[in-house]
């Protein structure tokens, strides 16, 4: 099913050095025709609104599914709807029958990061896409990663680097962007710190730190991936701007928002680890506690490794070798929410 929103017919698109590109294109600033995947996303609908400003042809795949809804989810870009039930080779093939698209930006990830799902969508579904991609003639595959793949431990982890592997291997031009951590998974105490309790941390709070990046930073920061040559057959790492901040100076940052003293309360990683023990074991058991155990493994994977470029050579995280993009900064984030403003949407798994 194909719904049409906002953008003007295309013209013919036409073929050059075998890639297609608009003949609206200006040979300066090419418009291209871009699919975005997993467009109902965070990052996804920052992607598809960074490539409408910029004038390309955006279409925004998603599943059929209420939530997608409104009169004009994506405006200026196009809505190609597909059928969850179809299984990823169905439904990429529907998507990429016919040379329709010079570019795909993928921001399909796993919703959950459970093991199975984290396959299933981060590896295969992404491959399905890949290969449907290929036989269809596009040139250029921009994938949404994570920087937490340099040190993987992770089933989800594990799952993103194979697929980013598969890209490199197709020998199609590929951008992999690797971000830090987003405001939306920073954002998840200010309620808690408003109504008076403290700032929750992990140990001291500073055993970790990152360049949180904001939505439509990234989301700028996928769309040039398409015309900035210096961003292709890449593995691109990148934070916001701004030194890294430490958990405990997120806190102090909110506190300081709100005017009053800053109060933490410290966990301990050790309970982490007991409460992954505990729902590893029962897991053998009942196998709904073994994705529970991995959840919670996500959770003391990031309560203990910073959202940093990792230099294997002095065995720690380097902030300077991390690079910046955009001008969002995390706290601007805390300002506009505490004034009044909306909340990020974290999703299911708020974890990340
Ligand atoms: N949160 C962080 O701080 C952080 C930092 C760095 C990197 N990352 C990475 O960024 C990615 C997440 O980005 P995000 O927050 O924008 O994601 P998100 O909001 O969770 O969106 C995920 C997208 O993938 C789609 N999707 C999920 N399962 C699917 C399936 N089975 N078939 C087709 N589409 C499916 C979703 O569609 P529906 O709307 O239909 O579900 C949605 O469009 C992950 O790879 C994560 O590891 C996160």
């Amino acid at each position: 099913m194909i719904g049409h929103d906002g953008w003007p017919d295309a013209a013919e698109p036409c073929r050059t050095h075998g890639r297609s590109v608009n003949r609206a294109a200006s040979s300066a600033s090419p418009r291209l025709r871009v699919a975005v995947l997993g467009a109902t996303g965070t990052i996804g609908r920052a992607a598809v609104a960074a490539l409408v400003r910029r004038g390309h042809e955006v279409t925004a795949i998603a599943r059929n599914r209420p939530q997608v809804g409104g009169p004009r989810p994506f405006p200026g870009a196009r809505l190609h709807l597909v059928d969850p039930a179809d299984a990823p080779e169905t439904w990429t093939r529907k998507v990429f029958s016919g040379a329709r698209y010079d570019s795909v930006i993928s921001c399909m990830a796993s919703r959950t990061g459970a093991p199975r799902d984290a396959w299933a969508v981060d590896h295969d579904a992404q491959l399905a896409a890949l290969r449907a991609a290929q036989q269809s003639d596009v040139g250029h595959f921009v994938l949404l990663s994570a920087i937490c793949v340099q040190r993987p431990s992770l089933a989800f982890q594990h799952a993103k680097l194979a697929f980013e592997a598969a890209l490199i291997a197709s020998g199609l031009r590929h951008s992999i962007v690797r971000p830090t951590a987003y405001f939306k998974s920073l954002t998840g105490q200010i309620d808690r710190v408003r109504q008076g309790r403290p700032f929750l941390i992990f140990g001291d709070g500073t055993l970790t730190a990152c360049k949180p990046i904001g939505d439509d930073d990234l989301g700028d920061y996928l769309a040039d991936c398409l015309t900035d040559e210096s961003r292709w057959d890449r593995i691109l790492p990148i934070g916001g701007p701004g030194k890294a901040i430490t958990p405990r100076e997120q806190g102090e940052m909110l506190f300081a928002r709100l005017g009053r003293p800053a109060r933490f309360r410290s966990v301990p990683v050790a309970l982490l680890d007991l409460i992954v023990a505990g729902l590893a074991g029962g897991g053998r058991l009942v196998p709904s506690l073994a994705d529970k155990a991995e959840l919670a493994r996500i959770g003391r994977y990031y309560a203990t490794h910073s959202m940093l470029v990792w230099d294997p050579v002095a065995g720690r995280y380097d902030a300077e070798a991390t690079p910046s993009t955009g001008a969002q900064t995390l706290a601007d984030c805390y300002a506009a929410i505490l004034a009044g403003g909306a909340a990020p949407e974290r999703g299911d798994h708020a974890v990340f």
